[in-house]
């Protein structure tokens, strides 16, 4: 049988007894999976990037195609400070600068929930001396200075109208703030880019990740805030998941 132990590491004990609490606290969650209840929050954590990252229904579950986009950015020289906005569990920030040993990074919010689990992941990782985590509307918590050298954002992106027919683990568990990118996915990215670009320091990165159907019309937006060197990065799959552009910046 697996241990279920609460915090324990899972091990398998062939000859071990299931106690009764045991038992109570298999079957309940035996009865959240039948629900269709994620995995990833029964257990409450999330492998990304190599690190554990505790996960709530506050946050979106950090997803395989992000960490394509991270891989990217790794191959690259470390940023000096980082924005991280709409961070949810911080996974995309912390993971950068677990790697970037120098570099510090801010991570945004709206959810004041994914905000606390960011802040816990961060301290669970020994970040929380570099990564400044804020709940804000995109942003607007910012002063509106050229800080950042490279900011990444992996925006809720779907199509309001496309929520309903996704998976039920997604649509039933998953916070909709973290999904819903209005009416045709590109919402978000409309409401955060003018902020954006008032605090990026200048010929500052921007990363996004995107439904790959919605490259385009990202790219074009992007173009019209000001963004050059526009490209894209592609996930596991070959598919256009990422943009990365450059900015020239604002004068303070
Ligand atoms: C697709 S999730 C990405 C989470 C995390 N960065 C990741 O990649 O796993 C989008 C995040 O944007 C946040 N968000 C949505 N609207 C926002 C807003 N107006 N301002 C700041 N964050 C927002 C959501 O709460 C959610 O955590």
């Amino acid at each position: 049988m697996v241990a279920l132990a609460k915090g324990a590491e899972p091990s398998l004990a062939a000859d071990a007894r299931l106690t009764p609490e045991a038992l109570g606290r298999l079957t309940a969650l035996v009865a959240r999976r039948a629900a269709r209840e994620p995995y990833a929050y029964l257990a409450e954590e999330r492998e990304f990037m190599g690190l554990r990252f505790t996960v709530s229904g506050a946050a979106l579950i950090p997803r395989p195609e992000t960490e394509s986009l991270v891989e990217a950015l790794l191959e690259d020289q470390p940023a000096q400070c980082v924005l991280d906005l709409g961070t949810g569990t911080g996974a995309i920030l912390l993971s950068l600068l677990d790697r970037w040993r120098g570099t510090h990074g801010v991570g945004v919010d709206r959810s004041p929930a994914a905000v606390v689990v960011a802040r816990h992941n961060a301290d669970a990782l020994g970040l929380r001396g570099r990564a400044l985590l804020l709940a804000s509307d995109w942003s607007s918590a910012l002063r509106p200075v050229p800080t950042f050298d490279l900011a990444v954002c992996n925006p809720p992106y779907i199509p309001s109208d496309e929520i309903c027919g996704l998976d039920p683990e997604v649509r039933d568990y998953e916070p909709r703030l973290a999904l819903d990118g209005g009416a045709d996915g590109l919402d978000p990215v409309r409401a955060l880019l003018p902020g954006l670009v008032r605090v990026l320091a200048p010929g500052a990165r921007a990363v996004f990740e995107t439904d790959p159907r919605l490259w385009n019309g990202l790219a074009a937006l992007v173009d019209q805030s000001g963004g050059t060197d526009i490209a894209c990065l592609r996930d596991l799959t070959g598919r256009r998941r990422g943009l990365v552009a450059r900015f020239a910046g604002t004068r303070a």
